[in-house]
């Protein structure tokens, strides 16, 4: 079995779709923190069968020790943890709390059960700025501009760390680019709670009409039309990559890296103008100040995760934009409307 952390969220739902088709069985600790449990309950409707659900923090050590001893676990998909960037800023503790300490407690009580398979949630924040395009897996890191990027950096030392300590050890991190769209039924997707920071919910809102006007954080970078250019990725490709790499931990010792985006960059416009034209709805947008942190142009080079995990994405950006709003017509408020 698989025990997967925040799997009632967007990226963890999608791969427990997956898992469950496969065959696999599933576990699911998530304590709701940024989802719903009906996530879940339409992950189940789409696979047509069931996944255990234990509602508690990952910090919560007799939780993981009750779950170990009591399912027969081979291997964790660790997707737990808090993402907002610019809240990271405001409430760090909050932040190095929830994201280093549950994966500290989970590592421990892996390692009490005898489990030794591990799949993380990395980001392609942790590569510095300064590096050239595309990002390769041993392109440079740190300097982190926010303590959401630091945690990131953080776990994947400490799961390097514990590799060369442990050589029965086997983890893959997965650094996501910019994952997006939803399930093509329309049942699951991104359901951000208050106002949207990233780019694809808040083109998704103001075309529903819940948002009124997008702001293009600038249009004056060195790309193709000025705006920022970022490497997309389709949700469902994105899940499929854990189904790679759970199976890469089963065979292999050690720790890998693993790129997980498309290689090809899109610009704010560009998502834009395919948004339009998937919904026929016209999204109005001013152009803004640009935001500070962000970079010109982020995509990767996915090479490796093709020749080592036979990995390769399917949809292109109009199938992404397609997706995420049949999502948000079936669901206009998310999970609670
Ligand atoms: P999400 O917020 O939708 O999912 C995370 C899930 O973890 C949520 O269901 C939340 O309730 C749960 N959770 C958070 N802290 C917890 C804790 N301490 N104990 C138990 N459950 C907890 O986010 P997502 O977009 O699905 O991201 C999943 C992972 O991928 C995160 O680790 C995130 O940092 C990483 N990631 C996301 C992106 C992105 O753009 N979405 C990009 C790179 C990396
Ligand atoms: C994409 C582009 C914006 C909103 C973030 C995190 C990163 C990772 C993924 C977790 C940029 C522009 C955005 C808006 C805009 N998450 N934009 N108007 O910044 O590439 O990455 O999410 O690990 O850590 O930093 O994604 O979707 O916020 O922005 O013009 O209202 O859209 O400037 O060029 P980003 P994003």
């Amino acid at each position: 079995m698989v025990l997967v952390t925040g799997g009632a969220g967007f990226i963890g739902s999608h791969t427990c779709v997956q898992l469950l088709e496969k065959g696999y069985g599933v576990v699911v600790v998530d304590s709701l923190v940024n989802s719903h449990g009906e996530s879940l309950e339409r992950v189940m409707r789409i696979a047509g069968k069931k996944l255990c659900f234990v509602e508690a923090d990952v910090r919560d050590r007799a939780v993981l020790r009750d779950i170990f001893a009591k399912y027969e676990i081979d291997s964790v998909i660790h997707f737990a943890g808090l993402k907002a960037v610019g809240e990271s800023v405001a409430k760090p503790l909050e932040y190095y709390s929830c994201n280093i300490d549950s994966t500290l407690v989970l590592l421990e009580e892996m390692n009490a059960a005898g489990v030794k398979n591990f799949v993380f949630s990395s980001s392609a924040t942790v590569y510095s700025a300064g590096n050239e395009m595309p990002l390769k897996e041993n392109s440079s890191t740190g300097n982190c501009t926010n303590p959401y990027g630091w945690t990131k950096f953080m776990q994947e030392q400490m799961l390097k760390s514990l590799c060369t300590a442990d050589s029965e050890m086997s983890v893959v991190l997965l650094r996501y680019f910019n994952p997006v769209g939803a399930h093509q039924s329309g049942l699951i997707g991104e359901d951000p709670q208050g106002v949207p920071n990233n780019l694809l919910p808040y083109v998704s809102q103001v075309a529903v009409g819940r948002l009124k006007c997008l702001t293009v954080h600038g249009d004056d970078y060195d790309t193709p039309d000025g705006t920022g250019v970022r490497d997309y990725i389709h949700v469902v490709d994105l899940a499929r990559a854990h189904i790679c790499a759970l199976d890469y931990v089963s065979s292999h010792k050690g720790c890998e890296i693993f790129n997980v985006g498309t290689g090809h960059g899109s610009s704010v416009l560009d998502v834009v103008h395919s948004f339009e034209k998937v919904s026929g709805r016209k999204i109005p947008y001013k152009i803004g100040p640009r935001r500070a942190g962000d970079l010109a142009t982020v995509y990767s080079d996915v090479s490796k995760a093709k020749s080592v995990l036979g990995f390769e994405t399917e949809y292109d950006l109009e199938k992404m934009c397609a997706d995420a709003w049949h999502w948000q017509t079936l669901n206009p408020a998310g999970y609670v409307g």
